[in-house]
């Protein structure tokens, strides 16, 4: 497995997932703006990572600190690293987590020296717990996948995306190593070609037989019958079971409905925002026109055309088969299941 965030020698090296697929390059963000740029433009995403990237942050904004400083340096960190991206809660979660922990020791007047340490070891905890989490999602998830299944996914959801093996991806590499997986089909996802660039390098690294395809062309496969059924992660899952994802994930769902065809939500549970009651709370990211306008590097659009580009979209609750945790599979109706294992 290839690193694709560390804690190294005071600064976070990340795995520049702007480059891939063609280059594998490494990028040290030494500054917490750095990070913040770095969460911004991509070059390190999916839910899980980036609350990881957060928390590594937030040890990054006060390890040069001297003690009178270390709250206020704090503080301006969080509210830099919160500022990113609006959508993914599990970057709130995350730095909430830190905060509490930064709180109790200040409490416990631990010396500035161990004090950085023991914060530094509060985000290793969150990465660590996300790759357990990652292992349990994974199991849970493959008992729903039948024998010689075709499976089709959308978007970034494995270890570029996670601190281990992935939520969704993860369902299917464990599939795949009990035999269960016949092939995947890649939606690209357009604008920013997550599916395209990272899931197929990823698949292809573990030997999963997977096909590429745009984004419009999933109904065409359901209607000729060559889906078993579709997995995706998710951004933020609200108390009813609406959750956001990857824009394109809601069309994806009602394909599946429309077509019979089971459509799975594997998140953990930091994925879980049960203080919003419906879908239509989800703060949704908007991002800049040339990422429409533009196929890559190359302009594919005039250039002042205007441009609708929200990151996520909204799927509703009653369009899921069932949702994979890292404690078990829950189904219909989501939400007395969310309330039972998010309690
Ligand atoms: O904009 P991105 O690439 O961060 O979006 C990622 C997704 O939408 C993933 O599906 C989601 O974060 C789940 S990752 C396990």
């Amino acid at each position: 497995m290839q690193k694709v965030i560390a804690w190294q020698n005071g600064a976070i090296k990340l795995l520049d997932q702007r480059r891939l697929p063609l280059k594998v390059e490494y990028l040290a963000c030494k500054k917490v703006e750095d990070l913040a740029v770095a969460i911004e433009g991509l070059a390190v995403r999916g839910a899980p990572l980036i609350g990881i990237a957060g928390a590594y942050g937030l040890v990054l904004g006060v390890w040069h600190s001297d003690a009178k400083n270390l709250g206020a340096d704090f503080r301006k960190s969080y509210r830099r690293i919160k500022r990113t991206r609006p959508t993914a809660v599990n970057l709130f979660w995350a730095l909430d987590r830190m905060e509490a922990r930064f709180n109790s020791l200040i409490k416990s007047g631990v010396a500035a020296g161990s004090f950085k340490k023991k914060l530094l070891q509060a985000a290793l905890d969150i990465h660590h717990d996300d790759a357990v989490t990652c292992g349990l999602i994974g199991r849970y998830g493959a008992e729903l996948i039948k024998k010689n299944a075709v499976i089709i996914t959308h978007c970034n959801t494995g270890e570029l995306a996670t601190g281990g093996i992935g939520t969704a991806l993860g369902v299917i590499s464990i599939a795949h190593k009990m035999g269960r997986v016949r092939s995947v089909y890649v939606d690209e996802t357009r604008p920013l070609l997550q599916g395209a660039r990272l899931t197929t390098w990823e698949l292809a690294r573990q030997k999963i037989p997977a096909t590429l395809i745009c984004d419009n062309m999933a109904a065409s496969l359901m209607a000729a019958g060559k889906i078993d059924c579709a997995i995706v992660g998710a951004d933020r899952i609200c108390a009813n079971g609406d959750f956001a994802n990857k824009i394109g994930t809601y069309s994806l769902a009602v394909n599946a409905r429309y077509h019979g065809v089971p459509f799975y939500v594997a998140a953990p549970l930091s994925t879980f925002d049960v203080a919003l009651a419906d879908g239509s709370r989800i703060p949704i990211e908007q991002r800049k026109p040339d990422e429409v306008r533009r196929f890559g590097q190359c302009r594919t659009a005039p250039g002042k055309i205007a441009v609708f580009n929200p990151s996520f979209d909204v799927t509703p609750g009653k369009l899921v088969s069932a949702m994979i945790t890292e404690k078990g599979v829950i189904r219909p109706p989501f939400g007395r299941a969310i309330k039972g294992i998010s309690g």
